[in-house]
C-alpha cells in the first residue's frame, strides 16, 4: 500500500528560521530549481538582511524596473518624477502629458496640513448623545494624554490637535466613535496615530462607562487633502476638438462609477508608482483614494476635466494623500532614500503636491489616448517590447522584432521567437 503524504504549510516557527532555511523548505515545498532558488536570493539593491528586518517569513527580494518621467513643473518647480510599477506606457505618457502643461505654467498642486484622523470605537453605551458632550467636556485633558505618547512631534509643532465625537448607527445598535485629529507633519503617520488612539481608551471608557474595541487610523484621510490642477492649450493635445471630447469623457466618470473606477484606476498608475518608489504606503493611499471618491454616498471620478472661455483644458484633481518622508519604507529602503532625493521634496506635504500633479496629468493622457487613437496602440508597442525581449532579442534587435511585429499585426511571443531566429541567423 502506498501512502501518499499530504505537503503541509503548517510549519511550527517558520518566522524564526534564517532565511536560507525557510527557503529550503518553500524549495521542497513547491519544487523550486537550483535556479529558481538562486534568483530569489540574488543579491539587488535591497540587502536580504535589511528585507528580512522589514517583513516577517522573508525568502528573498523581488525587483521592479525603476523610472523616472520627466517634464514635470510643479509649482513652478522641475521635478524628476521616479516610477516604480510593472505597466508599460505609465511613464511614457506621464512624461508626455506633463510636457503639454510646460507651456501653459505646468501644474499647480497644494496640500493641506498633515492632519490624520485615529478612531476610538466605544461600545455598550446606553446614552451615547449624552455621553459624547461628556467626552467633548473632556477633550482638552484627551489631547493633552494623546500629545504625552509623541513629544517630539509636538516639538515639531505636530501632534493631537483636534477631536471629533460621531454616534454611528450600526446593525448592532449606536456606538461612539471618538476621532482624534493628529498632525503628523512628515510622517505618513499611523504609527503616531495609532498609538495616540490606545493611550487615551482607558480615559474615554472612564468618561464613557462603555468599552472601546477599536483603536486604529482611519485610512479616508478627508483631513490630509491635496488639490492640483492645471490649464492645457487646445493645440498641445490636437485643437478644441479634442477638448471636447476629453470633457465628455470627464463628464461620463463624474457620473457613472463603473468609468470613474477606471477613470481613477489611471490617476493611480501615477500616484502609486511615485508611492512604490518612494516607499510608501501604497494600499492605505489606494483605500483613501476610493473611499474618499464615494464620500457623497455615490463612487464618482476624483478628477474633473472642463472647457474654458478660450476653448482650453481645464484639470482639477482632489483626493487624500497621506504620505511621508520620514519612518517606514522610506528610511530603511536604500533606494526610497534615493527617490526620494531625486524629486527633491523637503515636505511630506511637497511629495503630496508633486503626487497629487502626477495622478491628474496621468489621468490627461490616458483621456487623450482615449479620445483618440484608443489606448492599445501605445501598449501594443511596449507590449511587442516585451515580447522581443523575452523571445530573447538584445539591443538594436528589440526595436527590429518589434517593428516587424507592428507591421505584420501579429504582437505574439511565438512570433517574436521566430523573428528574433530569422534575424541571428541572418547575422
Ligand atoms: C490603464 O492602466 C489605465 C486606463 O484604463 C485609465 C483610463 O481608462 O482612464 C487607460
Amino acid at each position: 500500500m502506498v501512502i501518499l503524504l499530504a505537503k503541509t504549510s503548517r510549519i511550527q516557527g517558520f518566522y524564526r528560521l534564517p532565511l536560507h532555511k525557510r527557503l529550503d523548505i518553500v524549495a521542497e515545498f513547491s519544487g523550486l530549481s537550483e535556479d529558481e532558488r538562486n534568483l530569489l536570493i540574488k543579491e539587488g539593491n535591497l540587502d536580504l538582511e535589511v528585507a528580512d528586518r522589514m517583513i516577517e517569513n522573508v525568502i528573498g527580494t523581488m525587483a521592479y524596473p525603476f523610472a523616472v518621467a520627466v517634464n514635470f513643473l510643479i509649482n513652478g518647480k522641475d521635478y524628476m518624477v521616479p516610477m516604480v510599477l510593472e505597466e508599460p506606457s505609465v511613464v511614457a505618457a506621464a512624461s508626455n502629458a506633463a510636457r503639454w502643461t510646460r507651456k501653459t505654467g505646468g501644474v499647480w498642486a497644494h496640500a493641506s496640513d498633515s492632519i490624520m484622523i485615529g478612531q476610538i470605537q466605544v461600545v455598550g453605551v446606553p446614552d451615547p448623545y449624552g455621553k459624547k458632550m461628556e467626552l467633548l467636556m473632556h477633550k482638552e485633558e484627551i489631547l493633552r494624554i494623546a500629545n504625552e505618547q509623541d513629544p517630539v512631534l509636538v516639538k515639531l509643532g505636530g501632534g493631537a490637535k483636534d477631536m471629533e465625537v460621531r454616534v454611528v448607527q450600526t446593525r448592532k445598535g449606536e456606538m461612539i466613535v471618538v476621532h482624534l485629529l493628529v498632525d503628523v507633519k512628515d510622517a505618513m503617520g499611523a504609527n503616531a496615530v495609532n498609538t495616540m488612539a490606545e493611550a487615551v481608551a482607558p480615559y474615554i471608557e472612564e468618561i464613557t462607562g462603555g468599552k472601546v474595541l477599536l483603536r486604529i487610523v482611519s485610512n479616508l484621510a478627508d483631513r490630509r487633502i491635496v488639490r492640483a490642477w492645471c490649464k492645457v492649450d487646445k493645440e498641445e493635445i490636437g485643437g478644441e476638438e479634442v477638448v471636447d471630447r476629453i470633457v465628455l469623457a470627464s463628464a461620463l466618470a463624474e457620473a457613472d462609477p463603473y468609468r470613474a473606477a477606471t477613470s481613477n484606476k489611471g490617476i493611480l498608475n501615477g500616484v502609486i508608482a511615485v508611492a512604490l518608489a518612494t516607499g510608501q504606503d501604497h494600499r492605505a493611499i489606494e483605500a483613501g483614494a476610493h473611499a474618499y471618491a464615494a464620500r457623497n454616498g455615490k463612487y464618482t471620478s476624483l478628477s474633473r476635466w472642463e472647457k474654458d472661455a478660450d476653448g482650453n483644458l481645464v484639470g482639477t484633481l482632489e483626493m487624500p494623500l497621506a504620505v511621508g518622508i520620514v519612518g517606514g519604507a522610506t528610511r530603511v529602503h536604500p533606494i526610497a532614500r534615493i527617490a526620494l532625493k531625486i524629486l527633491g521634496v523637503r515636505s511630506a506635504r511637497e511629495l503630496a503636491e508633486v503626487m497629487g500633479a502626477v495622478g491628474l496629468v496621468q489621468n490627461l493622457a490616458a483621456l487623450r489616448a482615449l479620445v483618440t487613437e484608443g489606448i492599445q496602440r501605445g501598449h501594443m508597442k511596449l507590449h511587442a517590447r516585451n515580447l522581443a525581449m523575452m523571445a530573447g532579442a538584445r539591443g538594436e534587435l528589440v526595436d527590429k522584432v518589434v517593428e516587424i511585429m507592428i507591421r505584420e499585426g501579429k504582437i505574439r511571443f511565438d512570433r517574436a521567437k521566430e523573428i528574433v531566429e530569422m534575424l541571428t541567423k541572418a547575422k
